[in-house]
């Protein structure tokens, strides 16, 4: 398995050109399952979840070219005939995301077979607000076998109101209600920029919507969708945790290509913590302080901090003057970076929900291991401040969602290099499956 060997205490100066976001094109490559028309993506990240997905819908019937017309970052998806309509035991039990293509797969073929995700490193995962909103529009759902099976001839319409805010939810039923026969109004949906990134996608494709975006989504279903072309957002929490590269090295980075609207939240507690942050429309300047202080997060939903922001502000808490109460209120168990922050030297109380920590800790290098995405990437920001030379191990959870980063962080002058050999997918054990 690789590691990244990273040597701390360069500040980072230079710009940075950020991809496209993960978890938005993970929702809009399920969404050309939707038509038999050919959908083009664009600015597709080339990370392993991608892949992942990828062979997801390759397993299907489905066509799929990644790095279409011979553009790195561009996907050609088609899904004519899908013969075999099954979301697999061993590609969910890698990317959770996997559940996107229940709604979907139901509307358009009537049957869908998707493995149960199970539980994974941040805690339960469970997709019962999915299953609640498809069997509003009509779904007869089994769950056998470690399987779930969903069938309707049709969808229809229907009155939904989620008893949580649910991201993958909220898009899951978006998919599933525009094939379905009425009108759909969901309540109480995620905000995120990426449920809004599928609506337009959808809306290209022939659906009609109103209202993603709020917390109320109206749709009008439709007989049949058409193909489309889309380009996906940047990805606000790769853009975010270079944010957070720039601030705790001291250095002075610019970032390209991202949209500082989609992170006010993330933007605003690095103020707080004395970071300089300058925006335009599309760039975001960062530059860190010699005396960063302590600030408190809570994490919540879109508009509010995310929590997928929340392990990499903690790397930076451990350098700010005083303590930081992190508050994790949107996953049960999402500390697990804390003990290998620890274990580089930072002081760090957890009870439940809530992290205290006290700043600052100088941090010394440690052979330290990666437990999920955004904690792989918190140990990543750790040990770029951090005296000596750190070891970081299992980065193929970073690989699942961060494009090249030891190749972005070198551009800026980070002392990072990759060693080992490249991973093979069943190496990956059921604990990979985060976010
Ligand atoms: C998405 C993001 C992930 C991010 C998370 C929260 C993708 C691919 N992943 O994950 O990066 O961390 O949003 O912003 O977009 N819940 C239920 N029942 C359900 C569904 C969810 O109880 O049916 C609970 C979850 O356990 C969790 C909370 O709702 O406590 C929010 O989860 P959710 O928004 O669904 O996260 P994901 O969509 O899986």
């Amino acid at each position: 398995m690789d590691k990244f060997i990273i040597r701390g205490g360069t500040p980072l100066e230079g710009s940075i050109r950020i991809s496209g976001a993960k978890n938005s094109a993970l929702p809009c490559m399920a969404a050309a399952i939707l038509t038999e028309d050919e959908v083009v993506l664009e600015n597709i990240p080339d990370v392993r979840d991608i892949e992942t997905e990828r062979r997801l819908l390759a397993s299907m019937g489905a066509e799929v070219e990644l790095g279409y017309g011979r553009a790195h970052h561009r996907t050609r998806i088609r899904c004519a005939v899908l013969s075999d309509p099954v979301a697999k035991y061993e590609i969910v039990k890698t990317m959770r995301a996997s559940s996107l293509v229940l709604g979907p797969l139901v509307a358009r073929t009537g049957l869908a077979r998707v493995a149960m995700p199970g539980g994974c490193a941040i805690g339960g995962r469970p997709i019962d607000l999915h299953i609640k909103g498809l069997q509003a529009m009509g779904a007869e759902i089994v769950q056998e076998h470690g399987y779930l099976e969903a069938r309707a001839s049709r969808l229809r319409g229907a009155h939904i109101v989620f008893d949580k805010i649910t991201v993958t939810g909220t898009e899951d039923l978006l998919m599933a209600a525009v094939l379905a026969d009425g009108e759909t109004v969901m309540e109480n949906c995620a905000r995120e920029p990426e449920v809004t990134d599928l609506a337009a996608l959808l809306t290209t494709m022939g659906a009609r919507i109103e209202g993603a975006g709020s917390a109320t989504i109206r749709v009008q279903g439709a007989e049949k969708l058409h193909g489309g072309r889309h380009r996906i957002n940047p990805d606000r929490i790769e853009a975010g945790t270079f944010l957070i590269a720039g601030a705790i090295t001291g250095g002075d980075i610019t970032l390209t290509g991202c949209n500082p609207l989609h992170l006010s939240s993330v933007l605003g507690k690095l103020r707080e913590c004395g970071v300089s942050i300058e925006t335009t429309t599309d760039t975001i300047r960062v530059r860190g302080s010699q005396a960063l202080r302590a600030a408190d997060i809570s994490t919540e939903e879109y508009p509010g901090f995310p929590t997928d922001m929340q392990a990499q502000f903690m790397a930076l808490a451990t350098q700010a003057q005083g303590a930081s109460v992190v508050t994790e209120n949107i996953f049960e168990n999402r500390f697990m970076h804390v003990q290998e922050l620890i274990r580089m030297g930072a002081n760090i109380r957890v009870d439940g929900r809530i992290a205290i920590v006290q700043g600052r800790s100088p941090l010394s290098a440690a052979a330290v291991m990666a437990s999920d995405l955004r904690a792989s990437a918190s140990l990543v920001l750790a040990a770029l401040v951090a005296e000596g030379e750190t070891i970081i191990d299992r980065v193929y959870h970073i690989d699942r969602g961060y494009e090249r980063i030891e190749e972005k962080l070198r551009g800026v002058g980070a002392k990072i290099r990759r060693i080992g050999n490249v991973f093979r997918d069943s190496e990956a054990p059921a604990a990979a499956a985060v976010q």
